[in-house]
């Protein structure tokens, strides 16, 4: 049914007949990313645990379910093939982090010739398209074994790289990453659906908080290496819906009513599902969304298969509201003020400050944060407002670490500021996945508080010697390079890292052909 509140509706889905969106304006900015670690090593015993053809069964997300359209029974539906297996869970991300698990190696798959030479029928186009997944897959197991046999073997020698070469603590698994990275430039493939227009499809917003959406969305617009216009040649599938604009466009504010969300996008995988065969094929297990919005969670309930199946780009990464690490992806927030940042500061000695933070009292941390530290010690100084004329990125540059709490929501900007401005971020929060934490060691960078220990904060940072504070800041500054935002994007940076942690997620699914 169409949904007589958003009287633009039909127009969404036309194919856009040119390229032609306005990018992002973000030439020489700065970026930032995260990479928590993958904390989950339950994964590592997940070898073949298979999505059945309906994933939401027996499963009681922590929402009100009754809002969920996947619990009523209505809304997406299976994609038939009750109980078959499409899609092996083959965790890889774990490959990057140090306890290698000794798994065994994927079964290579037939090149299926079968097809050849047999007499024409109508399973004959099927065969077909399966043989192209095949060959994907094949190209996947292949990319797979290099990388497990990098972690077995490290040959240092071997990589070359004329731009950069990870290396040293602040990697969980330096070398496996490279192999990694360059495997994906080798290999990776993603396309973009052209259903949508802007400015909910194809667009997002640069600037703001959320503004990590909008240069994502524009970015893979423009992207020309890693992305293909053959979606028999893609290994993931790109939903290029943005839910700020969603909020923007079709949430009717009065009414408190955030139905339409979910309805838009359950509109738009019917769309694709219905015209393309790839979301049925592997329901939606290679196929990705992307939001920083609060609600990005929210509307990816708009589909059961969207929400417990295919690899979610989030801001909003909690844990503890379906955020699975080994499938989904952390994205990096960030609250781009200007066009230009300068990223850098000064070493420890220029930074008299022990510790800082600047916020508002909201969300479940941050007013235990206040409570205990607000106006309470020269050495830790949080402010709920600055006073007039301080300067908050001077106040971050002084500092020796920077306070980076959880807000209403569990990401917070300060993570990529105090990256930029080369402060120590302290991160205090639940139920938070750092970004890129499958390949980045943030032990090795910054300090991770737990909610219980805010009142110990003091002594915590204290303990932390000053020779261990200048390793650690070094190596601020050997991160921020994946944290950058660059305009066309770099090489290891955010945008890249965001693609490498979805090229991770699909290693982990083997999608099986169904003939
Ligand atoms: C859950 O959502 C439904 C529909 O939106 C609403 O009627 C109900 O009151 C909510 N229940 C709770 C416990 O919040
Ligand atoms: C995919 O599955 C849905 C739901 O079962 C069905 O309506 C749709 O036609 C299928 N798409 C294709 C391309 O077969
Ligand atoms: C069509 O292909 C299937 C699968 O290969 C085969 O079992 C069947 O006999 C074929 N039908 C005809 C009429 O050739
Ligand atoms: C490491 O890689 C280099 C360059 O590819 C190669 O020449 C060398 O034999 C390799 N060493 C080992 C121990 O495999
Ligand atoms: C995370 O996702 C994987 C793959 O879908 C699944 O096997 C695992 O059980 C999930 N973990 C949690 C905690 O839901
Ligand atoms: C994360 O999810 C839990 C469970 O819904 C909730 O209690 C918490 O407030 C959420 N947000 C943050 C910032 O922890």
């Amino acid at each position: 049914m169409r949904d007589s509140s958003s009287p633009n509706f039909y127009t969404f889905w036309s194919t856009r007949s040119s390229s032609l969106v306005v990018f992002c304006i973000l030439v020489p900015l700065v970026l930032v990313s995260l990479v928590v670690l993958n904390s989950d090593s339950k994964t590592s015993s997940l070898w073949y645990t298979s999505f059945s053809g309906h994933p939401s069964e027996g499963v009681h997300p922590p929402l009100n379910s009754s809002a969920l359209i996947y619990a009523s029974g209505g809304g997406g539906g299976g994609g038939g093939g009750e109980g078959e297996r499409r899609v092996f869970f083959e965790p890889i991300a774990s490959f990057i982090s140090p306890p290698l698990v000794s798994a065994p190696s994927p079964a290579p798959q037939p090149a299926a010739p079968v097809f050849e030479g047999s007499s024409p029928n109508n399973t004959r186009r099927a065969r077909r398209k399966d043989t192209k997944l095949e060959r994907l897959e094949l190209g996947l197991a292949r990319a797979r074994a290099a990388i497990k046999e990098a972690v077995r073997n490290p040959n240092r020698t071997a990589l070359v790289d004329k731009d950069y070469v990870p290396k040293g603590p602040v990697y969980r698994n330096a070398y496996a990453f490279h192999k990694s990275y360059l495997e994906m430039e080798k290999l990776f493939k993603v396309y973009v659906y052209q259903e949508g227009e802007p400015p909910i499809f194809h667009d997002g917003p640069c600037k703001s908080i959320y503004s990590t959406e909008g240069f994502f969305i524009n970015s893979m617009d423009m992207e020309s290496r890693l992305r293909t216009r053959d979606p028999d040649r893609a290994h993931v599938f790109f939903l290029p819906f943005s839910v700020v604009r969603m909020v923007q466009y079709i949430y009717p504010r009065d009414h408190h009513d955030m139905k339409p969300l979910r309805r838009t996008v359950l509109d738009y995988i019917n769309v694709i599902s219905g015209k393309y065969p790839y979301w049925n094929r592997s329901l939606g297990a290679d196929h990705f969304m992307l939001s920083c919005h609060d609600w990005g969670p929210y509307a990816s309930g708009g589909h059961p298969q969207l929400f417990f199946n295919s690899i979610r780009v989030l801001c909003n990464a909690n844990t503890s509201e379906w955020f699975n690490a080994s499938r989904d992806v952390t994205l990096p927030e960030m609250n781009v003020r200007s066009h230009v940042v300068k990223v850098g500061g000064p070493s420890a000695s220029g930074r008299p400050i022990l510790a800082f933070f600047a916020g508002g009292s909201h969300g479940p941390v941050r007013p235990l944060l206040l409570k205990h530290w607000k106006d309470r010690d020269g050495d830790v100084q949080v402010h709920e407002y600055l006073p007039k004329g301080v300067s908050y990125v001077d106040l971050m540059k002084k500092s020796k670490f920077c306070l980076c709490p959880s807000g209403y929501e569990v990401a917070s900007p300060r993570i990529m500021e105090a990256i930029y401005y080369e402060c120590v971020p302290v991160t205090i929060n639940a139920h938070y996945v750092l970004p890129f934490s499958d390949v980045l060691n943030w032990k090795a960078f910054s300090v991770q508080v737990s909610v219980e220990d805010i009142p110990n904060l003091k002594n915590i940072l204290m303990s932390i010697s000053p020779r261990q504070y200048i390793r650690m800041q070094r190596r601020v500054r050997t991160v921020q390079r994946h944290f950058m935002i660059n305009g066309p994007p770099r090489r290891f940076d955010l945008y890249h890292m965001l693609l490498h942690s979805i090229w991770l997620r699909r290693l982990n699914i083997r999608i099986h052909p169904q003939d």
